[in-house]
């Protein structure tokens, strides 16, 4: 018996190092398998591959502490995202050049979907990265530059190289946040010894990185202090975008959208004070679970003996 159009497709996936959608066609695999002889198995892995626990992609040894990789196809709540007009035309601007890549790449032209995000903290430049990952069906692949750093400025550069290796290899959405913790600017850094002059090396090393990305990655960075990023890594990025914290209409959608989701509703009165008050959207998500709990609680609360 010959291959089946899922068992080919799977093969195709995992030799582009395509891990969603490799395991999108492994499940129709265990799906279409209906002899007797393997009625074990596949029920084994058709709870494996669609259990909670399997959004996390297995990464190698060293690179744990470093990267962290999402398939987002199942964990993003698109319901609950709210996307703005501003936001919606990046989004389709780097969908567009995904979709081109290959052609370009066959006419030898190189260029790297990378967009740098800026803008106060609280603003949603995180979780827009994985919006980007959902939209694309790609992997999302994070690198926190805060956490490298914290962890052993000595080793980031080897540490940079290894986490940019992987997402050479691996199609994927590469979000670099908090990038302005090691892009100080090099002027800035004058020193070659003490630690200023390991920012400045670890800057170049990035760069170099860089410019070995192949067309088919999409890039995202982050940053809240888009001042502190130097001059030659912003020219890497083709497009910088401010994320602006969403206006008083904005932010009523906003939470209407994850309300709806929530299956929650509070009167306008208790909703005006979230809207109107100068506040990003990580706090009123914060606001709302708060009032939230509340109100379970509230409604629960007589039941308990204390
Ligand atoms: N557009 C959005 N839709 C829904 N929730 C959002 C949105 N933007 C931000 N949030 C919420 O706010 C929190 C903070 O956003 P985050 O992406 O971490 O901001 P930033 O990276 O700009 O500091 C997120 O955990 C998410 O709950
Ligand atoms: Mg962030």
């Amino acid at each position: 018996m010959g291959l089946t159009d899922n068992q080919k497709q799977l093969i195709k996936a995992v030799s582009e190092n395509n891990l969603i959608a490799a395991k999108k066609f492994a499940i129709a695999c265990v799906y279409e398998d209906n002899t007797q002889k393997n009625r074990c198995f596949c029920n084994k892995f058709k709870q494996i591959l669609e259990g909670s626990g399997s959004n996390m992609i297995e990464l190698p040894y060293e690179l744990k502490s470093i990267l962290c990789v999402e398939d987002v196809s199942n964990s993003f709540k698109e319901n609950r995202y709210y996307l703005s007009e501003r936001e919606k035309a990046i989004l389709y601007n780097i969908i567009c050049m995904k979709k081109v890549n290959e052609r370009l790449m066959e006419m030898g032209i190189q260029y790297i979907n990378s967009t740098l995000l800026y803008g106060e903290s609280g603003t949603g430049k995180t979780t827009f990265g994985r919006y980007v990952a959902y939209k694309s069906g790609l992997p999302f692949c994070y690198l926190n530059f805060s956490n490298l750093i914290d962890s052993h400025l000595g080793a980031t550069s080897k540490n940079i190289s290894k986490a940019f290796s992987y997402a050479i290899l691996h199609p994927c959405v590469f979000m670099l946040d908090e990038i302005d913790c090691i892009s100080l600017r090099r002027s800035n850094s004058n020193d070659s010894g003490g630690p200023g002059g390991e920012i400045a090396r670890v800057t170049i090393s990035i760069m170099q990185e860089f410019d070995k990305l192949p067309n088919n990655i999409i890039v995202i960075g982050a940053t809240n202090r888009m001042d502190r990023i130097d001059e030659a890594l912003l020219r890497r990025f083709s497009l910088k975008h401010e994320v602006k914290p969403l206006n008083r209409n904005e932010k009523e959608e906003f939470i209407k959208k994850f309300l709806k989701d929530v299956d929650m509703n509070f009167s306008y009165k208790e909703l005006t004070t979230l809207v109107e008050n100068d506040q990003n959207q990580s706090m009123i998500m914060n606001e709302l679970i708060h009032m939230i709990s509340k109100k379970i609680y509230d409604e629960i609360g007589s039941d308990f003996n204390e």
